[in-house]
């Protein structure tokens, strides 16, 4: 039976979630944020202002939603994640209706698959993964745990991510490239070599061709 929902975190990301869990008929009770919501959504929720009133629900009658975004070098999504993992409490995975996951695909523990995002067969999704809206994750990939694959992006068939690997809005990787730990791929980069564990990958500088004057 599906439990009630706690989300940690009230701003848009949070809010894009909500709506997928309340499209689902969810039970959301309540959302965590030093600052009250200005998420209209957020209006019906009940609000906490601290992370640790989560703690006066029991682990096992609650579900918790990680709502908090991720950009890069940013840490606080795993700290709050693992920090409540370790206290005992579990994380819902989220799909939205509109996006496609293969039957064949394996889902971790509070990975979240946004609007029209598609997942194809035998990919893996590490825990508190985001494939964000419009990311394609093609077949045989190995998504590492805390990444986000932002909106756009394209993964081809077989590449990997290590652990907290941001592969920025737009960006494509190509087939079978193998992408380390703490990587950054920046917005609308093309991927075509491995990358080496932390590095940042912009996108090349469009070289323009001026027209020949003769
Ligand atoms: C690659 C990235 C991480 C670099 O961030 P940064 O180190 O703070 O770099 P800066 O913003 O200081 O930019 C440095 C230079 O690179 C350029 N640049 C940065 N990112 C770029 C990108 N994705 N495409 C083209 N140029 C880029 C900047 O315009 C700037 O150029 P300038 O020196 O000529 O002014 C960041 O720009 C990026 O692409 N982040 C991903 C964003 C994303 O996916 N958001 C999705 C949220 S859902």
């Amino acid at each position: 039976m599906n439990k009630p929902i706690i989300i940690i975190g009230g701003g848009g990301h949070a809010a894009m979630l909500l709506e997928i869990l309340l499209k689902d008929q969810r039970n959301v009770i309540a959302y965590s944020s030093p600052v009250i919501s200005t998420q209209p959504l957020f209006n019906e929720i009940m609000w906490y202002c601290q992370d640790g009133d989560i703690l006066s629900f029991n682990t096992n009658d609650v579900e918790l939603v990680m709502g908090v975004g991720s950009l890069p070098n940013s840490s606080l999504r795993i700290k709050l994640y693992n920090k409540f993992k370790q206290l005992g409490y579990s994380f819902s995975t989220i799909i939205s209706e509109s996006a496609l996951v293969s039957a064949h695909a394996i889902l971790s523990e509070g990975v979240q698959v946004l609007p029209r995002a598609v997942i194809n067969c035998t990919s893996e999704i590490q825990e508190n993964t985001i494939i964000n809206s419009g990311a394609i994750v093609e077949h045989d990939c190995r998504i590492g745990a805390h990444n986000h694959i932002a909106s756009g992006a394209i993964l081809c068939g077989g590449v990997t991510t290590g652990t907290q690997v941001h592969i920025g809005a737009g960006a494509t990787i190509i087939q079978l490239i193998n992408i380390a730990d703490n990587v950054t791929i920046g917005a609308g980069a093309t991927v075509t070599k491995d990358v080496t564990n932390g590095c940042t990958i912009f996108p090349a500088k469009n070289h323009i061709q001026q027209p020949y004057n003769g």
